[in-house]
């Protein structure tokens, strides 16, 4: 479908783990949630910092940086210093293959 976007095989993903993904121009971070896959931007909503560089700890991404994080299926923020929601995006796995979906 010309919507569909690869961003990773399943099996590219680590189990309650966060791999950076570089696609379209675009810098996301995905994330395994005990096998359900959500992804964001990657680049902290609060500084110069990889999401992707961060501790996920069940939905919850910690920045590697100032230790704001977010949850990843709301993206709301849920500690200091963050203060806004991050941007997310909709994915599903298609064909053991993470597709992001359109927006
Ligand atoms: Fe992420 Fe500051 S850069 S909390």
């Amino acid at each position: 479908t010309p919507n569909r976007l690869v961003l990773a095989s399943v099996k590219d993903v680590p189990l309650d783990d966060v791999i950076a993904v570089h696609v379209a121009g675009h810098d996301l971070a995905l994330y395994n949630v005990d096998g359900t896959f959500y992804a964001s931007r990657d680049l902290c909503n609060h500084g110069n910092a990889r999401l992707s560089d961060g501790f996920l700890d069940g939905d919850v991404i910690e920045c590697p940086l100032h230790g704001g994080c977010f949850n990843v299926v709301s993206g709301e923020p849920c500690a200091a210093p963050v203060t806004h929601a991050m941007v997310t995006y909709s994915v599903a796995v298609v064909d053991d293959q993470v597709v992001l979906t359109a927006p």
